[in-house]
């Protein structure tokens, strides 16, 4: 059995005057509120974010020369390239499906799918993620990015109890957070969620969920030696690896890709 907990970042703020507004988005997510000073000197985690009414940033002050952040989408190649492993998991019959992400985060591959063209509901549980996230993207003045923004619906909630109101959506994507053992890759972004998120994942309240969406294919991201070899009684029609994870492709109907 994993030894999973759920970490929660510190609220804290850079500078005085965002006290106030530090102290009432700590309080409206849930988290606690400390001072810079103190987060230096806690011995606990580092997790940080800072929250300004200009721009909430995210930090992890246990990584060396680590700097606050927000996600420039331009930062991640896949989404605009032609080509990539998540591009790979759709063929030509999804055009024209309405795509679920049932574990959004930040969005990086939600918007990457709608890069393809595809109209994406992402559902992010995490209300300060949320909240995080949505800045990120509405903050997003890359032209090439704006359509495919716009067709995300990106929504807070829990995506298993929300999932029966998206019956006409065809395709899921579920991206779990996994361990991986080869961290040193991960860009600062998926790190910070990493470190963060080691909440138990329940792929069973998953499983079951999604066999009462009748979806036609599930795309499923895992840890690349994780087995995965039947969702909902599906063999996957298709594993795309990469070098540290892997899409798990189930369809429905028996369709060929
Ligand atoms: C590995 S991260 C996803 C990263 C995402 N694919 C991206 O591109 O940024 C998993 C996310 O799923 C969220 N999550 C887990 N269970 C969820 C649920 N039942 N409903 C909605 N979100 C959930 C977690 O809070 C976490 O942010």
């Amino acid at each position: 059995m994993n030894d999973f907990t759920e970490t929660k970042p510190f609220v804290s703020y850079l500078s005085k005057n965002e006290i106030r507004f530090a102290e009432q988005f700590a309080s409206k997510h849930g988290l606690e509120l400390i001072t810079p000073r103190n987060l230096r000197i806690s011995a606990t985690h580092k997790q940080v974010i800072w929250a300004s009414a200009k721009n909430l940033a995210l930090q992890d002050l246990a990584i060396k020369n680590s700097k606050p952040f927000v996600i420039d989408y331009m930062d991640f190649k896949k989404i605009l390239a032609k080509s990539s492993l998540l591009k790979k998991c759709f063929s030509k019959k999804d055009i024209g499906r309405k795509v679920i992400d049932l574990t959004a985060g930040f969005c990086i591959d939600a918007l990457e799918i709608s890069f393809l063209g595809y109209s994406v509901t992402a559902i992010e549980k995490k209300s300060w993620l949320y909240e995080f996230t949505n800045q990120c993207l509405q903050n997003s003045k890359h032209e090439d990015l704006q359509h495919s923004i716009n067709r995300i619906d990106f929504i807070n909630g829990d995506s298993l109890d929300l999932i029966k109101k998206y019956s006409d959506h065809e395709i899921a994507y579920l991206d779990q957070m996994f361990e991986q053992k080869n961290d040193a890759r991960a860009k600062k972004e998926i790190q910070f969620l990493r470190n963060l998120d080691f909440e138990e994942f329940d792929l069973n309240r998953f499983k079951k969920a999604l066999k009462q969406n009748n979806f036609k294919k599930i795309i499923y991201k895992s840890a690349l030696h994780s087995s995965m070899s039947s969702l909902i009684n599906l063999k996957p029609s298709r594993v795309i690896k990469g070098k540290a994870f892997k899409y798990n492709i189930f369809t429905v109907d028996q369709e060929k890709e």
